[in-house]
């Protein structure tokens, strides 16, 4: 009999751990590389939020909890949501799980059966179509493209609906692109949500705070009310406040919804961890102050990256309104030839010449649905950006 199941074999290991893995075996054999491939940013955890963990467990915090989360924390999220989205949820409509991505793995585990269609803008996120693999359910991936600074647009998304479409997952400011839809262009898109009411949305809202220069986050139940009843609000604490190793996200949505969520997680992890979620307390009531200063930071080192890499012979790259990634495309690389004697033939063959030529890590594109492209994230020191940038720039030089 097989051990394995079935299930597995539809799904594949994350691109962006190989990648991570690769770079780490190089480093640790001695070779000069410089890693931008981490999906977190390089600042520490705020004092105040680790005060508040390790105050938790000299208060002897330390036992399980709710399935779904403590009161304080669901009050948290509900004040968070008024606040920032101005979105009304009660308790009841909250959710915390051990990372986002816990969050949306128990979200379609709770949803999908057997021919489920799940609308997949690319680029996207690694993990959301083998997610919904893992659930059972069918991925439709609706391509954007470059010339809309890889925002879907409405054609592209009501082409991609099917009476079968359970649900659109929606993601803005996007990893790995850093695109964030404006109002209006979430607008277009809700327009289109309206005519079919069988699509639910899950918003994947975990870069919010990552927002750059005059862009202003929006949400889709914020943009378009009509949606509130079947849209699921994910966020977490991972990215704006340095947390990705504490685990604790969490979503906001109808009340069945969330309940079949606890129930899926009551047989799995139980809660998320008492003291990260103490911490997550914190993070959500206490001070915002720092969120600005980084971003002073990451518009900085987004500017000085993409002017860099445009400056690459064959690299095209747009300039995206958040998170901490820009995605430029290869096409002018393409079918050349590395100083070392490889043909570049896609995006995988140049991030793996990149890394073993100029010991720069990037994460290729076809990870991510869109080629020909690289992800770079810029959550790392001005001086090893520039550093990396110039080996892209003499690597792509060199290609002929
Ligand atoms: C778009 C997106 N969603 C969700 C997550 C998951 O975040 P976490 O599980 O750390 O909350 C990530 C992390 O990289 C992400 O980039």
């Amino acid at each position: 009999m097989e051990l394995l199941s079935a299930t597995l074999a539809r799904v594949k290991p994350s691109p962006t751990i190989a990648v991570t893995n690769k770079a780490a075996e190089l480093k640790a054999a001695g070779h000069d590389i410089i890693g931008l491939g981490a999906g977190e940013p390089d600042f520490d955890t705020p004092q105040n939020i680790k005060d508040a963990a390790i105050a938790a467990i000299h208060e002897g915090r330390t036992k399980y909890t709710a399935v779904d989360g403590i009161p304080e924390l669901k009050k948290a999220i509900c004040a968070k949501f008024k606040r920032d989205n101005g979105l009304e949820y009660i308790p009841s409509q909250v959710s915390v799980g051990t990372g986002g991505k816990q969050i949306l793995y128990n979200a379609l585990m709770a949803t999908l059966n057997e021919g489920d269609e799940v609308v997949i803008p690319a680029p996207y996120w690694v993990s959301y179509p083998d997610m919904v693999l893992l659930a059972g359910g069918t991925p439709v991936v609706a391509e954007a493209s470059i010339q809309t600074g890889y925002k879907l647009t409405a054609d592209q998304l009501e082409a991609a609906i099917t009476p079968n479409t359970k649900w659109l997952i929606f993601n803005s400011p996007s990893n790995p692109t850093g695109a964030g839809y404006s109002r209006s262009e979430l607008k277009e898109l809700t327009d289109v949500l309206l005519r079919h009411p069988q699509v639910w949305v899950m918003t994947d809202d975990m870069y919010e705070h990552l927002a750059y220069d005059d862009f202003t986050f929006c949400t889709p139940a914020e943009v378009e009310p009509q949606l509130y009843d079947r849209t699921l609000t994910v966020n977490g604490v991972s990215k704006a406040y340095a947390m990705t190793g504490w685990r604790i996200g969490y979503a906001a949505g109808p009340e069945k919804l969330i309940a079949a969520m606890r129930k899926v997680q009551s047989q799995s992890t139980s809660n998320p961890c008492s003291i990260s979620q103490w911490a997550a307390v914190e993070a959500l009531n206490g001070t915002q102050d720092f969120i600005a200063p980084n971003n002073e930071m990451f518009v900085r080192r987004r500017n000085l990256v993409v002017d860099m890499l445009n400056a690459a012979e064959g690299v095209s790259c747009p300039t995206p309104e958040g998170a901490f990634y820009v995605y430029p495309s290869i096409s002018g690389c393409i079918g050349k030839t590395s100083p070392a004697g490889t043909t570049i033939t896609d995006d995988e063959t140049f991030a793996t010449a990149l890394l073993e030529e100029t010991g720069v890590a990037v994460v290729f594109g076809a990870a991510f649905g869109l080629s020909p492209n690289f992800r770079v994230s810029y959550a790392t020191s001005d001086d090893a950006l520039k550093e990396a940038c110039t080996r892209i720039q003499t690597f792509c030089a060199g290609l002929s």
